[in-house]
């Protein structure tokens, strides 16, 4: 599985954008994060494309949890996008890189009082999600002689169908307010009542990691039917519609993720549908990718250590642990999610994956990155590549057992640049009070 920019190079060894990946291995030490700039940058072009194209009238939104750092929200801006910031250090990050606040914006099931706060401050948009907050930001917007911008997160009571951890349409959720109950639509009521309020639009997020175009179809008729009663019951016709993100993407050979372009296809068509056959005026569409912009642009390298082979009583008899020098710290999801990845010997990447191994972190637990995974016999001091890693790794990367966040580069053209520095030990105690 080589992406688009990926080749084996005549060393036999994984070279992405012309960067081979051992000499960034070598330069920059590991575990690394290896951030394919172009595929960003063409990810973010084609979503941009696609979306005008069918609907003139549409942004995209850069879910920055994905993967946050300045680099990154400087890239989106660049290319034109708009940011979907989930913290007030997620906002931050974005305000720091030059984003315009009028194209972020705020999400939170609970939002702080300092994140309210420089929401009002900067200007964002807020996407709020329950009837407290609504009242906090209201009284935050007035005390500041500000009008802030609203969006209403709703229900559709849409079941995805993906991993339950990331699956939040359904009406049993902790996001948003259900539509079928009513309270979707009180909550903007209350919105519509406040003077420093100004009621935008609604949003709605069904899931991650989709893979089947069904419930992005799904939800255009509900939001739809919603607008429509809304626009009957208050007179105020929702400017903005945001469908948030989730298309998937391909972590082994076996997910068959639909593209960018049909994604946006099926999503403008059934919008476009929904809103004419119920008259009431097409929104301005929204919709808030992370992981399809990230995911697959991003390949994670870590060095291997000695193999070690145990004999087992039972089946399978004999295992082969390959340990790396990152793991859960670097990449939670194999444990979170049981997520599944494709990885290879960098250096020997010509080779057969003729190797049946589990592949195990540095830390202080199982550790299990990868179980029964075939790769190319590894030997102490080999770099394994660890593809479509772009997405949700550096960003939900912890200090677990003190281990210090790899650095990010991002590799265009046969260059690398540093976007973000391997931690440091004073890093790692800089919070401690000594
Ligand atoms: N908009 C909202 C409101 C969201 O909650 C999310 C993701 C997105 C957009 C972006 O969704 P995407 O296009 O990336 O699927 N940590 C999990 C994924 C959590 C997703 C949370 N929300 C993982 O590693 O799979």
């Amino acid at each position: 599985m080589l992406f688009d920019n990926q080749t084996i190079n005549s060393k036999g060894h994984l070279e992405i954008n012309g960067c081979d990946t051992v000499e960034l291995a070598r330069e920059f030490g590991t575990p690394l994060y290896v951030m394919d700039e172009d595929m960003l940058r063409s990810n973010c072009r084609r979503y941009v494309q696609a979306f005008k194209s069918e609907y003139p009238e549409a942004d995209v939104a850069y879910a920055s949890k994905a993967f946050t750092l300045v680099g990154m929200c400087r890239l989106v801006r660049e290319e034109g996008m708009w940011l979907d910031a989930a913290s007030q250090g997620e906002l931050y990050t974005a305000i720091l890189a030059g984003c315009e606040p009028v194209k972020i914006l705020l999400h939170g099931n609970f939002k702080t009082e300092a994140e309210l706060s420089d929401a009002v401050r900067y200007g964002v948009k807020v996407v709020c999600d329950s009837f407290m907050e609504i009242e906090q930001l209201a009284e935050k917007s007035r005390k500041a002689g500000k009008k802030t911008q609203v969006l209403v997160r709703c229900n559709p009571g849409v079941n995805p169908h993906t991993h339950t951890m990331i699956a939040t349409g359904q009406e049993d959720s902790k996001f948003g307010f259900n539509i079928k109950s009513g309270e979707a639509m009180e909550a903007i009521r209350k919105v519509l009542a406040k003077d420093s309020l100004v009621f935008k639009g609604i949003h709605s997020h069904i899931g991650s990691q989709l893979l089947d175009a069904e419930p992005f179809r799904a939800v255009a008729p509900v939001v739809a039917d919603f607008c429509a009663a809304i626009l009957g019951e208050t007179g105020a016709a929702p400017e903005y519609m945001d469908l948030g993100g989730g298309l998937g993407v391909r972590y082994t050979e076996e997910d068959k993720p639909l593209s960018i372009e049909a994604f946006a296809a099926i999503v403008t068509d059934g919008v476009k549908k929904a809103f004419s056959s119920r008259s009431v005026p097409l929104p301005h569409l929204l919709v808030e990718p992370g992981r399809s912009i990230v995911a697959e642009a991003g390949t994670t390298l870590y060095t291997v250590g000695l193999p070690k082979q145990v004999s087992l009583a039972e089946e399978p008899f004999s295992r082969i642990y390959v340990p790396v020098d990152g793991g859960l710290s670097d990449n939670p999801r194999p444990a979170l999610y049981d997520a599944k990845y494709t990885a290879m010997i960098a250096n020997r990447a010509d080779r057969p994956k003729d190797t049946l191994c589990t592949v195990s972190g540095r830390h202080c637990e199982t550790d299990c990155l990868f179980a029964d995974i075939l790769l190319q016999k590894a030997e102490w001091g080999d770099i394994m590549a660890v593809q479509t890693t772009g997405a949700y790794g550096h960003s939900m990367a912890s200090n677990y057992n003190r281990f210090m966040r790899p650095a990010v580069v991002f590799v265009s053209g046969g260059s690398a640049r540093l976007v973000s520095r391997r931690e440091t030990l004073e890093d790692l105690v800089k919070c401690d009070v000594i």
